[in-house]
């Protein structure tokens, strides 16, 4: 096919893409020689699918985000700084089958690691765990950036528990826990929640962290207060009030994620403790929100909350997109709240890029049980 030369032709996805994080990167305030080039390494580490148009369908059905951009934006706010910008991508996209797709993933992977000079080695030696020869599931490997001034970002890859079958997700987190020094942490874990992700900093990071992401089908914000396993943990009523206000949930109301589930992520790093030293509950508010002016109201509550400025998610917002917010939900894909100990509590922000689709508005009230008259 010959690249067309119409002026108003579809943009490719990379370029789509590397606008909306050139943007972001001026409401993280970082240097715009840093944005240049973070937007560079998108585009390279999508490969081909980047110059995909995106008139043309998604390269394949990605899990990454809804509307299958293999590509989303975080913003995680902490009190008294800028808030840091995040990108998660899926580097294996458009790739035929989830085997080659994780193949992709290692070599973008590998080529980051010689170029900013890291090591590989702790994702080499779960290779086998991970990336079995008819490797299964949504996903094969993620890869989030953390951009910073200065242009090296601190990369975190996120690796699928169930690749070998969703039967041999726990003893596969189990072993890739053990070989990574973290004898004793499998037990610690909450034996709710299936595994949903195993993800491993790699670079330039104080302190190198091993996170297991667990889904929770039908939560509720009482048992959200109890999934954390650090201690000393956090408040459990500042666990809860987070859920309500996420959810959107009515005083006295009993809201569960009876549509998608959430998440807690238990963050390890002391070898020695054996027990996690973070907690983070993520909330799909998407799915229990009417559109995205509603999500974004509950995000600036939260922020406020925690004495922490909205100011720069309203730009973000605007980075991302130019539509109405209540034309549509999902930009905001999840609402986070991360504990760590050491570190000031980060509330973090998801949003989507809606490269190829934004999911209309619901109509109807959401989970309103009808009030007895
Ligand atoms: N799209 C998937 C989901 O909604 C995976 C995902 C993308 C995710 N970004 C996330 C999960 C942030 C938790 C937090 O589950």
């Amino acid at each position: 096919m010959t690249p067309s030369r119409n002026a108003l032709a579809a943009p490719a996805l990379g370029d789509f893409t590397g606008r909306q994080l050139l943007r972001l990167c001026e409401v993280a305030e970082l240097p715009p020689a840093d944005a240049v080039s973070y937007a560079k390494v998108v585009t390279q580490t999508l490969g081909h699918v980047a110059g995909q148009p995106l008139d043309q369908p998604p390269p394949d059905l990605s899990f990454l985000s809804d509307d299958h951009t293999p590509v989303e934006f975080s913003l995680s706010f902490t009190v008294g700084a800028a808030p840091e910008l995040r990108v998660l991508l899926e580097p294996g996209c458009g790739e035929a089958t989830t085997e080659l797709s994780g193949r992709a993933g290692l070599d973008a992977v590998r080529t980051m690691g010689r170029r900013w000079g890291f090591s590989t080695r702790r994702l080499d030696d779960l290779e086998d765990l991970f990336f079995p020869p008819d490797a299964q599931g949504p996903l094969a490997l993620w890869c989030a950036l953390e951009l910073r001034a200065g242009g090296v970002p601190k990369v975190k890859v996120y690796l699928n528990p169930a690749a070998a079958g969703r039967d041999h997700a726990a003893a596969t987190v189990r072993r890739a826990l053990d070989r990574l020094g973290h004898q004793e942490a499998y037990a610690s874990l909450p034996d709710t929640g299936r595994p949903l992700f195993f993800a491993l900093d790699l670079g330039d990071w104080d302190v190198p962290r091993v996170k297991v992401y667990l889904a929770h089908h039908d939560l509720s914000a009482e048992e959200s207060a109890g999934l954390s396993r650090m201690s000393p943990g956090p408040e459990r009523a500042g666990i809860e009030e987070f859920f309500r206000t996420a959810t959107g949930s009515m005083p006295g109301e009993d809201l569960r994620l009876d549509r998608r589930p959430g998440q807690s992520c238990h963050v390890l790093t002391d070898a020695t403790t054996g027990t996690p030293d973070g907690f983070t509950l993520y909330i799909p508010v998407r799915d229990y929100a009417r559109h995205d002016g509603e999500s974004l109201d509950r995000a600036v509550t939260l922020l406020n909350r925690y004495g922490m400025d909205p100011g720069p998610l309203h730009r973000a917002v605007s980075a991302v997109t130019s539509r109405r917010l209540e034309d549509g939900v999902g930009l905001i894909a999840y609402l986070a709240l991360a504990h760590q100990h050491g570190r000031a509590p980060r509330v973090t922000v998801y949003l989507s890029s809606e490269a190829y689709a934004v999911r209309p508005p619901m109509t109807m009230p959401v989970q309103r049980t009808a009030s007895a008259h």
